[in-house]
């Protein structure tokens, strides 16, 4: 285990067998769909990765950055579109692919914009969820697991941009950012 690490949430073993699960709900809810999937950066790029392998239907990916955090651990509210998609989206099947919902607040605003765009459809499939969420009550589709309230890094979540290699979701040290 990592030293900045206080203890594995989610080891590789049970994501993946999640993960698995996930590929193949949405697989069979998008049959005969036109599907295109989102992965927001950089914290979904693993969870996107190993999803799109274990969905079974013709699909499409594409990326977009936003920004929420800066480098501190609470969402500040302000979502800034860092990287744009590259095609459009008018009358697509869209499934964003992200990290983790914690207020709900990034994602509400990016589901907002992209349905502005004339999609199809629109749902969500997020690997982790935090109760936060319970509040603001942003819809999420397909969710991989609840988490408590606690800084987890991780398959592609960072704290400071770091963290993001570890193949596992650990809640990090208090002493590393406090
Ligand atoms: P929200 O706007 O509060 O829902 O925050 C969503 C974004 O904040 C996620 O896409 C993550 O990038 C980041 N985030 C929230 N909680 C955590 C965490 O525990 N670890 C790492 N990043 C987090
Ligand atoms: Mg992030």
């Amino acid at each position: 285990m990592h030293k900045d690490i206080k203890k594995i949430l989610i080891d590789q073993d049970v994501l993946q067998r999640r993960i698995k699960e996930l590929g193949q709900e949405i697989s069979k809810d998008y049959k005969g769909k036109d599907l295109l999937v989102i992965c927001v950066l950089k914290g979904a790029v693993l969870f996107m990765a190993d999803l799109v392998q274990n969905i079974d239907i013709s699909l499409e990916m594409d990326f977009m950055a936003v920004s929420s955090y800066g480098d501190a651990t609470q969402s500040s509210g302000v979502v800034r579109i860092i990287k744009d998609l590259d095609a459009s989206i008018e009358n697509k099947d869209l499934l964003i692919v992200e990290d983790i919902v914690d207020s709900g607040l990034t994602l509400s605003y990016l589901m907002e914009l992209l349905k502005a765009r004339g999609v199809k459809s629109l749902k969500v499939c997020s690997l982790l969820e935090k109760p936060e969420n319970l509040v603001s009550k942003v819809n999420i589709d397909y969710v991989g697991f609840q988490v408590p309230d606690e800084f987890v890094v991780g398959y592609g979540l960072d704290y400071a941009q770091k963290y993001r290699n570890l193949p596992y979701i650990g809640v990090l040290k208090e002493e590393v950012y406090k």
